[in-house]
């Protein structure tokens, strides 16, 4: 199957504020159809608030967001006929089995505005009984007595079903054990080699890693970060782990490098640029090792692109 290429998401100076909080302040995005997306970020970010208005369901306060060049906003119908959405708080109705709710959002097809739109492509029934057996889904139980990460399962087989040009992911692991984490991995990879967009939202950064063409990273409502993984990793190159044999020198902050001390007798340095500077610094004190590695993903995350001069903490 071929899609038309094109953009997928744009959005344009987006913003969205809830009474005193700025959730989410100018975001510029640009995805491309095909592309698989990792929109990371902690807690409060402004990730579903992002998806929210991608979805048509808020109004923005500022900007604007478009899914194949349709308004998300103004034609809200038309702009989600091509996209299925998993929240990340999984509402689905209580006395509903699995099952009657699979083929509820079937028939809604995931259509946010709760208008079911017949030019939608339709549910693929034989791919949507494989992914109830992959996900292990119990389709007799009711909807009020599955577990978070049931219903969770039950929203992630309905929006794959669907086979859509889009699929939006506020945070789908979140309540899936290990196993299940796996098999839904898969399945993004599935929807990646047919063609398919993806949206995924997570705080999770391996599962980013392991299935995200591009990366951006939202900070506070802003987003302070994009790029592919390598590009990103270029933020911050090197883990460099010091010890000393004698006492832990007092060093000068050096441009680019971030210090923590990391044990009695050990500093750590993470590195944005070249490591000549903090070689120099070293020479004349007591090292007895140096270890250096890559910085992990989450390691560049956690510290927050912070690349200013530090002071080594005593
Ligand atoms: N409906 C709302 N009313 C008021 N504040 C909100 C609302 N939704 C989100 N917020 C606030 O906006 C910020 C971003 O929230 P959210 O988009 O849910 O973040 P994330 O999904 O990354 O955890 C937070 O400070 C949150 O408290
Ligand atoms: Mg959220």
């Amino acid at each position: 199957m071929v899609w038309r290429m094109g953009t997928a998401i744009r959005t344009h100076g987006l913003s969205k504020r809830y009474g005193a909080t700025l959730a989410l302040d100018s975001l510029d995005l640009e995805i491309e159809q095909g592309e698989v997306y990792g929109y990371l970020g902690p807690n409060g970010s402004g990730k579903t608030t992002t998806i929210r208005l991608l979805l048509g369901l808020h109004r923005p306060s500022a900007g604007r967001a478009e899914l194949f060049g349709v308004d998300a906003w103004r034609d809200r119908v038309a702009a989600h006929r091509r996209v299925a959405y998993v929240s990340a708080e999984p509402f689905l109705w209580p006395s509903l089995t699995a099952g009657e709710t699979l083929d509820f959002l079937g028939k809604l097809r995931a259509s946010t505005s709760g208008v079911p739109s017949i030019q939608s492509p339709r549910v693929d029934l034989a791919y949507r009984d494989r992914l109830i057996e992959q996900f292990e889904l119990d389709e007799r139980k009711k909807v009020r007595a599955l577990s978070k990460g049931n219903r969770q399962k039950v929203q992630l087989v309905a929006a794959l079903a669907t086979r859509a040009e889009l699929l939006v992911l506020d945070e789908p692991t979140s309540g899936l054990d290990p196993l299940m984490e796996m098999v839904f991995r898969e399945c993004v990879q599935e929807a990646k080699a047919r063609g398919q967009t993806v949206f995924l939202s997570s705080h999770i950064l391996s599962e980013v890693e392991a299935l995200c063409d591009r990366v951006g990273i939202l900070r506070d409502g802003r987003l302070v970060e994009q790029g592919t993984l390598a590009e990103l990793r270029h933020l911050s190159a090197q883990t460099v782990d010091v010890t000393f044999s004698g006492p832990l020198p007092e060093l000068a902050p050096l441009q680019g490098v971030h210090a923590t001390r990391t044990g009695p007798q050990t500093l750590r340095f993470e590195l944005a640029g070249s490591a000549g500077p903090l070689i120099d610094a070293l020479a004349g004190h007591q090292v007895a090792t140096i270890r250096s590695r890559e910085t992990s993903l989450e390691e560049i995350f956690l510290h927050q692109y912070d690349t200013s001069p530090e002071h080594v903490p005593s």
